[in-house]
């Protein structure tokens, strides 16, 4: 997601950078700050769904109905998310998923809850911002739970929680439908890199911000993550386009040669 600025009123100006500066003493990790100031900053994530619910429902119903076609009638193993936040995705594919008997998805999601990393801004033109997109994890898993979703969370950064004893720890197989929503480069590229080993026959992919800013048309963002893979990875392949569930995503379905 893309977090837009538009101009402010002095009283608006004076709350953001309010906000900015509790944002800043919170990732300085004062301690006593942390519970108060994780649920005010948070706060904004929570307000509206950062994916548009319905629109990625019907995405998730036409990418299971290619599934359940390419895989031979049933599909099984895992969901991987890199990015929860406040957990909107993940409700549309549990809805997606609603009175289906020939797909068993393991919900897997992997996010830091603490927004864009420290680094963000010094990667695809400065478009994002460090903390943008911070959420509560208790808070994300009561929602989960509220709709009937039992999912496993990874919680760290993915420099941290992307490797071998996190594949281990979760039992992970094949994982046929995969949804990278961290917005920036790097975290696209580590989430790629981590799936791989789990890209064994058909599978989808879908992408949040592919468009996001231009990113794509320049050449940054998920784009480049995704080619620099697939030039890894020849035996990657596209070989479905589906509709975009709005103007920055990209769902593509993948097979292995
Ligand atoms: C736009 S939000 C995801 C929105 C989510 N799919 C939803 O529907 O609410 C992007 C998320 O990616 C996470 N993220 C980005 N880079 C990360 C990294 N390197 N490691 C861990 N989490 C990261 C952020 O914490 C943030 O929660």
């Amino acid at each position: 997601m893309v977090e837009t600025t538009a101009r402010r009123s002095p009283k608006q100006a004076a709350f953001w950078y309010g906000g900015k500066a509790l944002h800043a003493i919170y990732r300085s990790k004062v301690p006593a700050l942390s519970p108060w100031a994780r649920s005010k900053l948070s706060g904004r994530s929570y307000a509206r769904d950062l994916v548009p619910v319905p629109e990625l429902t019907d995405t998730f119903g036409a990418a299971l109905d290619w599934l359940v076609a390419a895989r031979s009638g049933r599909v099984e193993g895992a969901y991987l998310e890199f990015g929860v936040c406040t957990g909107s995705s993940m409700i549309a594919l549990h809805d997606a998923l609603a009175g289906r008997d020939d797909v068993a998805l393991d919900f897997i999601g992997f996010d830091s809850f603490e927004g864009l990393p420290d680094d963000a801004p010094e990667q695809d033109d400065g478009v994002w911002k460090a903390g943008s997109f911070m959420s509560d994890r208790d808070r994300t898993e009561r929602r989960l739970q509220g709709h009937g979703i039992d999912a496993s969370l990874v919680v760290g950064w993915f420099s941290d929680t992307l490797n071998d004893d996190t594949r281990s720890a979760l039992g992970l197989g094949p994982a046929p439908l995969i949804m990278v929503d961290c917005d920036i480069y790097s975290a696209a590229a580590e989430a790629l890199a981590f799936c791989v080993p789990h890209i064994t026959g058909p599978t989808v992919i879908v992408f949040d911000d592919w468009h996001s800013c231009g990113l794509a048309e320049k050449g940054l963002g998920e784009a480049k993550a995704w080619r620099e893979l697939t030039e890894q990875h020849p035996s990657i392949v596209e070989v479905e386009e589906f509709p975009p569930y709005n103007p920055n995503s990209r769902i593509i379905g993948v097979a292995t040669r």
